[in-house]
């Protein structure tokens, strides 16, 4: 680890979007959960009045540097040195619920940028990638005593990596040879297994995501807090979610397991940097493509946001959805008994029709049959007997 974290700095992401959806009343009570280098706190903090309170978690002890710097400069400002999924003692220390949960997941630009935390494929430096270089074990340390199978597994999990078995065994193969320890020498093992891949992209972006994913136990962490937020959060507070990619982990992890319907009144947003998420039946999706370049917001930046107010989820949206749905099923019935209507009258008409036709076609075959024994008579009276048919001056009187 280094300690050049002070010296790099954060562009929060969709500033004014994440505060519109933030912030609800002057003097409530707001948690940042992932404080970073405080761009989204210190923004909430000018809307707040002098009975606000934010308190700012960060597990990244360079964050929490910056974090003791503001709370030495605002008193309506504290930091906490740990995991946002720590939720609740943060809660039960205030004394109070939350009326706003920000989340903004993933990887900060100081991170980023500072070559010796080892989260870039584009810096070299030790294959690190932990948010709390204190805790837990690095990526290089992990990919020395992991599966071959449990690596394909965490790329193609996390990263949605196609090629994760074979990025997996050329990093088995590797290890043989040499320990593998630095950011560039997994980036070249990467491209040297997989080719240079997607224009504009590079080759171990994917890999570099599910590692970090993995290393830092994002989703479950993710998980937890959705689940802890039902409890700590006021009631009826709405919340706000950004993902900025919808591939696996965030459909799975956030999606399904914690938006569940009727949580608390609660108003769910999911934000998609590239494709917008669908709206579900209890969240809404848009895309947004402000923000940071694509690379530095590989995993999901979620935010969670009190409204105070009420949302989608309270009984008013449920009532307006099931209105929906019966005009919708109203419409959908009328339009088939009038279907039905049309088809029975067209079904008549096409009987009707067909009576007709089959006269006609009676009527036909006996016209042929009587034609066809005139020509007959003939042709077996010009043949046998020698017959012919006289011309009209030819004709023979014959009286009695
Ligand atoms: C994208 S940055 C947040 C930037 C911040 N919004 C700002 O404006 O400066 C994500 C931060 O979350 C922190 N983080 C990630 N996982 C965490 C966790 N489980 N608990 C606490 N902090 C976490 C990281 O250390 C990082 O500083």
């Amino acid at each position: 680890m280094t300690d050049k974290g002070a010296q790099y700095e954060h562009q929060p992401v969709m500033l004014e979007e994440v505060l519109d959806m933030w912030f609800s009343r002057g003097d409530g009570f707001y948690v940042d959960g992932t404080f970073g280098r405080g761009g989204h706190s210190r923004a909430l903090l000018e809307k707040l009045d002098a009975q606000g309170r934010l308190a700012g978690i960060d597990r990244d002890p360079q964050a929490v540097a910056a974090g003791e710097q503001l709370a030495s400069e605002d008193g309506r400002f504290q930091i906490v040195a740990s995991r946002f999924d720590c939720l609740p003692d943060v809660v039960d220390q205030v004394g109070r619920p939350i009326d706003g949960l920000l989340l903004d997941l993933g990887v900060s630009s100081p991170q980023l940028d500072d070559a010796g935390r080892g989260f870039s494929f584009l810096r070299d430096g030790p294959l690190d990638m932990r948010m709390d270089p204190t805790q837990g074990e690095s990526v290089a340390q992990w990919l020395a005593r992991a599966d071959e199978q449990d690596i394909a597994n965490v790329l193609y999990r996390y990263g949605d990596e196609r090629k994760s078995r074979r990025i997996a065994r050329r990093i088995c193969e590797e290890r043989k040879e040499q320990p593998i320890t630095r950011t560039l020498q997994l980036a070249d093992l990467i491209e040297s297994a997989i080719g240079r891949g997607e224009p504009g992209k590079h080759p171990a972006t994917r890999s570099f995501q599910a590692l970090r994913i993995h290393i830092n136990g994002e989703l479950d962490a993710l998980t937890q807090v959705l689940e802890q937020s039902l409890e700590t959060l006021a009631i009826g507070a709405s919340r706000h979610y950004q993902l900025p990619f919808s591939g696996r982990p965030d459909r799975e992890a956030v999606y399904s397991r914690s938006l569940r319907p009727g949580s608390q009144g609660a108003r769910w947003f999911a934000v998609g940097r590239r494709n917008a998420p669908a709206a579900g039946a209890d969240w809404q999706g848009y895309s947004c493509q402000q923000g940071r370049a694509e690379s530095e917001c590989s995993l999901a930046q979620c935010g969670v946001a009190g409204s105070g107010e009420g949302g989608l989820m309270s009984v008013p949206w449920l009532i307006r959805t099931l209105v929906m749905l019966v005009v919708i099923s109203a419409l959908a019935v009328s339009y088939s008994v009038h279907e039905a209507r049309r088809l029975t009258d067209e079904s008549q008409k096409l009987k009707q029709q067909q009576t007709r036709l089959e006269s006609q076609w009676s009527q036909l075959l006996l016209e042929h049959s009587t034609w066809g024994s005139y020509a007959r008579v003939e042709r077996l009276a010009r043949e046998k007997l020698g017959m012919k048919l006289p011309k009209t001056d030819e004709r023979v009187l014959i009286r009695p």
